[in-house]
């Protein structure tokens, strides 16, 4: 079937809909097929490997990555609806990350090496998932921000004003143009 699909513009920290603790979605409709098509859309674009209904100003639980690197590779489009972590490893790991709502700043997080997560499929049916290495880090991150959380939250508070600040300046540069 032939769908239409629409980039999203992406929000910038700060911005309040970015620290809300989105809502569960309670079905799947044309609606919400209609949204995980423009947000897989949004992130290719961008180009990101994950991404979370906030970040479009959705205030739901929907969240979409692919974390396939190699280019060559098939990729991997998940759509994540209701995404929870069942388990996480004692084991960390420490990546480096980034947010397409924080361009261009990066910081190393330390979170669980693996989650096993529990989702709802966009055919209605519930999934669960055990991740490691970046995909991993990537559906964590995601998670958080349908909790109202960013990667800089974990960082240490004027490191976190610091980039807060850049991304002020930034908004305010795009908001001239
Ligand atoms: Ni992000």
């Amino acid at each position: 079937m032939w769908r239409r699909m629409t980039l999203r513009p992406i929000l910038i920290h700060p911005d309040p809909r970015l620290k809300t603790v989105a809502t569960h979605v309670d079905g799947i409709t044309d609606d919400i097929r209609r949204q995980a098509d423009d947000m897989l859309e949004t992130m290719y674009d961008a180009p990101g490997i994950g991404l979370a209904a906030p970040q479009i100003g959705v205030l739901n639980r929907m969240m979409v990555m692919d974390c396939v690197k190699d280019e060559s590779a098939a990729p991997r489009p998940m759509v994540l609806i209701n995404p929870e972590v069942i388990w996480s490893s004692d084991e960390q790991s420490i990546y480096e990350e980034g947010c397409l709502s924080i361009p261009e700043q990066y910081a190393e997080v330390e979170r669980p090496a693996e989650v096993k997560v529990r989702w709802l499929g966009l055919d209605g049916k519930p999934v669960e998932e055990q991740f490691s290495g970046l995909w991993a880090t990537c559906v964590q991150h995601e998670i958080d921000h349908l909790n109202g959380k960013l990667f800089i939250d974990y960082l240490k508070p004027l490191k976190r004003q610091m980039i807060t600040r850049k991304m002020q300046k930034l908004k305010r540069e795009r908001a001239r143009i």
